[in-house]
């Protein structure tokens, strides 16, 4: 693998802490995907259905939440690692406008993330619209606590 990109987005920095780890094990770059408007806690309380995360993952799948900066030259990266918490069984929408910002065509997309629990159910066909011309291929969700030496094997085993 060579040129290879990080790219995260984190709320709450679980995810943030593997596409760290990811990095150093790949030797890829790394870029935040940080929303212009940050997430605080109250928007991310799942059981108020009112919250800004429900309003965007359950009332307004459709709306993208922008991002703050953009991906210095993405033309130099053939791989992207991206990684999310798993937001109702699915990719935070901001994760959408990611895609969606840019020509991923032929570029290979290796989704991972973290939960509470939730695996990567139907991810990838909510993910795929978003950038059809990509080789999107099937992720991994990782504890919490997954180590530099689960990240490599995982990466080992990958088909690309
Ligand atoms: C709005 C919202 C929805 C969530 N939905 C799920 C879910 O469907 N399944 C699950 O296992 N965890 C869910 N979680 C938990 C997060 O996926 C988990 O805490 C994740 O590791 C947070 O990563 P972060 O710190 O990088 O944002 C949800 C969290 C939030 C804030």
């Amino acid at each position: 693998m060579s040129n290879i990109l990080v790219a995260y987005f984190s709320a709450s920095g679980v995810t943030e802490n593997i596409a760290i780890k990811l990095s150093e094990v790949v030797d890829g770059d790394l870029y935040e995907i940080e929303p212009e408007t940050l997430y605080t806690d109250a928007d991310l309380d799942w059981t108020n259905e009112k919250s800004r995360s429900s309003i965007e993952m359950r009332e307004n799948p459709s709306f993208r939440p922008p991002i703050a900066t953009a991906v210095d030259n993405i033309d130099k990266y053939d791989t992207i690692f991206l990684g999310f918490p798993i937001w109702w069984y699915v990719a935070p929408t901001i994760i959408n406008t990611f895609l969606e910002s840019y020509d991923l065509s032929s570029k290979t997309i290796i989704p991972f993330a973290t939960s509470g629990s939730s695996g990567m159910g139907n991810t990838n066909s909510a993910l795929k619209a978003s950038c059809p011309n990509a080789n999107l291929i099937e992720g991994k969700r990782f504890p919490a606590n997954a180590s530099k030496d689960q990240l490599k094997s995982w990466i080992d085993n990958l088909d690309i």
